[in-house]
């Protein structure tokens, strides 16, 4: 069942267009991300939720209620905002406690309920400090804590991570995983990440120039993206992309040669010849060909550059006058240097085609 349905959301400021048709639905206790890059729309389509943001048209239902028109307090609805802001003249305590006073809760409970928040997520024992003394995962802790300490059905964030460090934002990465367990809430997370998105995102939109471009589980997005944008967006390093022209009857003709058989060649049949395209294949799907044996599309190969990530490497890589990147475990990365010549095998059965001129996926 679908907890939120929002319906063709359009919303102009002036002349700029902030949001072109937003329509997804996120189903009861699920945890949707909202993917896209800056200006995308996200923030306006969460504050259009919270009920912070008056729409030219369309809809938003919650828990089976038209929204449109309820004010703030009557959503059942708690946003953390991008930059979030603690009251710094208040402790913790009464920074977490600050929702329950305005809502008039008797002392003894408020007193419960800022323990058990605490609690969970980890701020009993500074709870007497001032923002201003906390370290910036505290800090973020404690608004997290502000916005759920009032049981909302659904919370939404707007960014949550971005003021945070790298190891912090993997423990909190975490954190929000536990926590949306734990607490059987509905999530709307706002990211411009898409490792964020992946890994914690039971299903993703992806939010470009105010218009959703594709729903899907991170699965769904990674194998199947609508466009070359959403390829090159989902997955890191990025999807390579090569140009290619059909060659007619579903070949195509690439920098790699000619090939058929693709999970493209179906679609691609009705194309006449010499339609340009872009073949894509994510830098995980390429492999060194172990010697003697055959793969349906093997490239000699040039290591450019390699970039070593830690448990990964990246090697970019050059055939002829086309670029692209590999990646390899650690262990397997070092008995490769800049120089070395090689055959790869790239998974065909994993590749991608996309019209040049449109971007859009041919499939
Ligand atoms: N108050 C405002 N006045 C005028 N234009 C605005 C206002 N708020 C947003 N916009 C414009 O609307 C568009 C969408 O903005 P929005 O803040 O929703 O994007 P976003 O996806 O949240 O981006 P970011 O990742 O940078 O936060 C942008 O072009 C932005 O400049
Ligand atoms: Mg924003």
């Amino acid at each position: 069942m679908s907890a939120l349905i929002l319906q063709d959301l359009v919303k102009s400021y002036g002349s700029v267009p902030a949001l072109n048709g937003v329509s997804f639905e996120v189903g009861q206790g699920e945890f949707f991300c909202l993917l896209g890059p800056s200006a995308a729309g996200k923030t306006t389509t969460l504050r259009a939720v919270a009920g912070l943001e008056k729409l030219d048209s369309g809809t938003i239902t919650f828990a089976g209620r038209d929204q449109t028109g309820l004010p703030v307090q009557g959503r059942d609805i708690a946003m953390i905002f991008q930059s979030f802001a603690l009251y710094p003249h208040m402790s913790a305590y009464d920074n977490l406690a600050y929702p329950l006073r305005e809502q008039k809760l008797p002392r003894a409970q408020i007193r419960q309920r800022v323990g058990e928040i605490a609690e969970m997520l980890r701020l009993s024992h500074v709870l007497a400090r001032k923002p201003d003394t906390l370290s910036g995962g505290e800090q973020q802790r404690v608004a997290i804590g502000r916005a759920l300490i009032r049981r909302p059905r659904l919370l939404l964030l707007d960014e949550p991570l971005t003021n945070l460090d790298a190891k912090l934002r993997h423990e909190t990465r975490a954190e929000f995983k536990r926590l949306h367990r734990e607490l059987d809430m509905t999530l709307l997370y706002a990211t411009p990440d898409q490792l964020e998105a992946l890994t914690m995102g039971n299903r993703i939109a992806v939010l470009r120039a105010g218009k959703v471009v594709q729903v899907g589980t991170p699965d769904e997005l990674y194998d199947g993206p609508v466009d070359r944008f959403v390829g090159a967006l989902i997955g890191a390093p990025a999807m390579n992309l090569v140009t290619a022209t059909s060659a007619g009857a579903g070949a195509l003709e690439t920098g790699f040669g000619r090939l058929d058989n693709g999970p493209w060649s179906q679609a691609l049949g009705g194309f006449g010849r010499g339609e340009s395209l872009l073949l894509g294949f994510r830098p995980h799907d390429i492999s060194p060909l172990e010697p003697g044996a055959a793969a349906p599309l093997t490239v000699q190969a040039k290591i450019h550059l390699t970039e070593p990530l830690g448990d990964i490497t990246v090697l970019d890589l050059r055939a002829g006058d086309t670029t692209f990147k590999m990646v390899l475990p650690e262990e397997k990365a070092v008995a490769y240097a800049v120089g070395d010549e090689f055959d790869v095998s790239i998974a065909l059965e994993r590749t991608h085609l996309f019209a040049a001129a449109t971007g859009t996926a041919i499939r």
